[in-house]
C-alpha cells in the first residue's frame, strides 16, 4: 500500500546490486511512495548486477561511480541534481565490503592493506559522500540521509571481523556529521542498524544462515527483512522523522536488547545434550 510519504522528494540511492540487495528494496519502496531518484553502484557491479532492470522498473537513471573516489561521487551528486531537476531530499548509502571476510582472513591475521579498503569502502565513503554533497550545497533543509549498520559495532559477533571496525567508524561519523549539518541546514542523519540478511554481502559472512537461525529465535519480534528495512528507510527519508537526528536506529526485531530468550536456550541445551552424546570436548 503506498502512502505518498515520499511524494516531491528527490533522492540519490547506493548501493543497489541485484533483486536482495536492500537498497534494491528501498528504490521499490521509495518509487511506489512517489519519489524519484538517481541510482548508483561500481562499473563491476554494473557489469554483474541487475541494476538496469531496476533503474527501468523505477524510471531512474543510473551513474556509476566507485563510493570511494571524491570526484566520481561528485559527479554522482551533480549529476542527480541535473537529472531531477532541484536539490536532493534524501540519500541511502548501502555499501559495504570486506576483502578479509571474503578472503577468510582472521580478526588476529588481518591483511591491512584490505583493512583499509575495508575502511575506505564501508565507512570513509559515508564521510565522503557527506562532504561532498555539502560542499556542493547539494541536499535541501530537512533533508534526510541514511547509512546502513550492523549490531557488531556495538556486540562482538565472530566473523563479522574488520567489517565490526568499519560500521563502528560509519555510526560516529552519521553522529559527527549529523551535529555539523543539523546545525547548518536542518539535514538529518541517521544509522539503520538491520538484522543479519540473505544479500550478496550478508552471504559473504561465513555461517550467515546458522547465525540468521540464532537472531531469529533471540528476536521477540523475529528478524526483520529487507522489505521491512526499506519501509523504515522510507520513513525515515519522509517528513514524519524531521526531529530525528545522528541516531543509530536498530531494526532488528528487538534482537539487540536481548540477551538471552527461552527459544534460544532451548536450543542451546538441545544441541549440548547432542554434544554429550557424541562425545563433543567442552575444553575446544
Ligand atoms: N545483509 C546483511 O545481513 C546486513 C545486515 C546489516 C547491515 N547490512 C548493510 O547493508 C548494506 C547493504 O548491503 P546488502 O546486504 O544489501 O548487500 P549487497 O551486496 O546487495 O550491497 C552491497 C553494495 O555495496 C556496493 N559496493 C561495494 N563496494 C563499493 C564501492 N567501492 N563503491 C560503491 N558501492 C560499492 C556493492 O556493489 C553492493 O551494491 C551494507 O552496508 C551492509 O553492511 C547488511
Amino acid at each position: 500500500m503506498s502512502y505518498n510519504l515520499l511524494k516531491g522528494k528527490r533522492g540519490i540511492i547506493f548501493g543497489a546490486l541485484d533483486h536482495d540487495s536492500i537498497a534494491w528494496k528501498v528504490a521499490e519502496k521509495a518509487h511506489e511512495e512517489g519519489a524519484i531518484f538517481t541510482l548508483s553502484n561500481t562499473p563491476l557491479a554494473l557489469r554483474f548486477g541487475e541494476i538496469n532492470e531496476l533503474a527501468e522498473k523505477t524510471s531512474s537513471e543510473v551513474i556509476m561511480a566507485d563510493a570511494t573516489n571524491v570526484d566520481e561521487l561528485n559527479t554522482v551528486i551533480s549529476k542527480s541534481m541535473e537529472i531531477l531537476g532541484g536539490k536532493i531530499d534524501f540519500i541511502l548509502h548501502s555499501i559495504g565490503m570486506s576483502m578479509n571476510v571474503r578472503k577468510g582472513k582472521k580478526y588476529d591475521n588481518l591483511n591491512y592493506d584490505f583493512y583499509h579498503k575495508t575502511i575506505d569502502v564501508s565507512a570513509m565513503s559515508f564521510h565522503k559522500m557527506l562532504q561532498v554533497a555539502r560542499k556542493l550545497d547539494a541536499i535541501s533543509d530537512w533533508g534526510s540521509v541514511v547509512a546502513l549498520t550492523y549490531v557488531a559495532a556495538q556486540r562482538t559477533l565472530f566473523r563479522y571481523n574488520d567489517m565490526a571496525d568499519a560500521k563502528a567508524m560509519l555510526e560516529s561519523i552519521a553522529r559527527s556529521f549529523g551535529y555539523i549539518y543539523g546545525r547548518d541546514k536542518k539535514i538529518r542523519v541517521n544509522t539503520i542498524s538491520q538484522s543479519p540478511t540473505i544479500t550478496t554481502a550478508g552471504k559473504g559472512v561465513k555461517g550467515i544462515d546458522n547465525l540468521i537461525d540464532f537472531t531469529e529465535r533471540m528476536s521477540p519480534l523475529g528478524n526483520a527483512s529487507a522489505e521491512e528495512c526499506a519501509d523504515y528507510c522510507v520513513v525515515m527519508f519522509s517528513d514524519l522523522t524531521k526531529k530525528v537526528t545522528m541516531q543509530n536506529l536498530y531494526h532488528d526485531g528487538g534482537f539487540s536488547s536481548m540477551g538471552m530468550s527461552w527459544r534460544a536456550m532451548k536450543m542451546y541445551n538441545k544441541s549440548i545434550e547432542q554434544a554429550v552424546e557424541e562425545g563433543f570436548d567442552f575444553d575446544d
